[in-house]
């Protein structure tokens, strides 16, 4: 495809908030559990394995972007990916764990802010792989976790649901917390580069719990982060070369949005907890939206997600910048028909 042609993509188109002839959609976590075609691949391999082999990874990239016609493809691989690759170990039961979780500056110090392609080579050539099977049909999103959710995982060691060891981290070792969230930073951004470099045409960060902080500490320990990432992304000729959006994706972001607003992403992702017309208010017409049904509506019967993915875009109107998404990942027991119901809806409802 050539430079010019690269640029018209539909979800690209809105990503920069240009008027589209309808709203382009995707899902977060379309590539997983939830389709057969992916646990048959699954069965044979370790999720590890799964992502650091290009081949396998580019397969089930693409399954979704077969099965469903989403308007993008997401890369296939893990936030966490990066934290091995900065000398944690890293283990997945599914659930992500980090058996020597980072406690004090001592652990901080013993992390190498690492040269993306050197340590984690499978992931170019994944994005070179898929960039090649895709043929020009949609583009590409790659993506990092966000300082502050990478972080949670490594001051944690796995999820969790109030965060207890994060945040006692966070307050009471705040230059520690700094330290960690400064290395993080400099390893999500070099790490984001080097996948444009490879191919990816738009990135997420994905700051899944950054909804647990009070307003203050969103700013302190989690946007000013993210800031700093956008900031040395825009400075970068690889990023501006390209004109790639840039979007930022916060689990809970309603208490902060005029903060959330100020992110510099050309796109803001927007959970399910808050109308997206309040968020459109509050943020103002200069950033594109991405959002926001219900993960849980697709356990609706057809009826009733197309009524709900009817009320995403009403709610948005005939503003342009729009990306119809899910406020949160697919959960694994969804039907993968209902997926279809949800696509074939938002292209019937949003041809303009
Ligand atoms: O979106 C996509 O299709 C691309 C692939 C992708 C995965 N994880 C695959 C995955 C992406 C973008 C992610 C991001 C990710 N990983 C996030 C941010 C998004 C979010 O959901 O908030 C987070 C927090 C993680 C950390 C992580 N990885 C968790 C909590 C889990 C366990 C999930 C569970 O339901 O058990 C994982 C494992 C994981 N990452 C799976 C997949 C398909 C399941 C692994 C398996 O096949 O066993």
């Amino acid at each position: 495809m050539t430079q010019a042609s690269a640029n018209d993509y539909l979800f690209l188109r809105a990503c920069r908030r240009e008027q589209v002839e309808r709203t382009p959609v995707w899902m977060m976590r379309q590539a997983g559990r939830y389709m057969p075609q992916y646990r048959a691949i699954r069965k044979n391999v370790t999720f590890l394995e799964l992502c650091k082999s290009p081949e396998l990874a580019c397969q089930v990239t693409l399954q979704p972007i077969d099965e469903f016609g989403f308007d993008a493809a997401i890369l296939f691989c893990d936030i966490l990916i990066p934290l091995e690759a900065m000398g944690m170990e890293l283990d997945f039961t599914p659930a992500p764990i980090l058996p020597k979780p980072i406690e004090n500056a001592a652990d901080v110090d013993r992390l190498v802010v690492p040269d993306p392609v050197a340590t984690m080579p499978y992931v170019f050539d994944a994005i070179r792989l898929i960039r090649k099977n895709l043929e020009g049909r949609v583009p590409l999103i790659g993506f990092a976790g966000a300082p502050f959710t990478m972080a949670t995982y490594a001051i944690e060691g796995s999820g969790s649901k109030s965060w207890p060891k994060t945040k006692s981290l966070l307050f009471g070792q705040p230059e520690v917390a700094h330290a960690l969230l400064e290395k993080l930073s400099d390893c999500v951004a070099t790490y984001l580069e080097a996948q444009v470099a490879a191919g990816a045409q738009a990135v997420q960060l994905f700051d899944s719990w950054a909804g647990i902080l009070a307003p203050r500490d969103f700013r302190e320990f989690a946007l000013g982060y993210t800031k700093k990432v956008i900031h040395k992304l825009r400075a970068s000729a690889t990023f501006a070369d390209n004109n790639v959006p840039i979007i930022y994706f916060v689990n809970g972001c309603a208490p902060y949005l005029d903060d959330y607003a100020s992110s510099g992403a050309d796109v803001l992702g927007v959970d399910w907890r808050v109308d997206i017309d309040r968020v459109r208010e509050r943020v103002g017409p200069d950033v594109a939206l991405q959002g926001n049904m219900d993960p849980t509506c697709l356990f609706l019967p057809p009826d009733g997600i197309r009524e709900r993915v009817k009320e995403v875009l009403d709610k948005v109107g005939n503003q342009p910048g729009h990306i119809f998404n899910l406020g949160h990942g697919i959960l694994k027991m969804t039907d993968p028909e209902h997926v279809r119901v949800m696509v074939e809806a938002v292209r019937e409802f949003s041809t303009r």
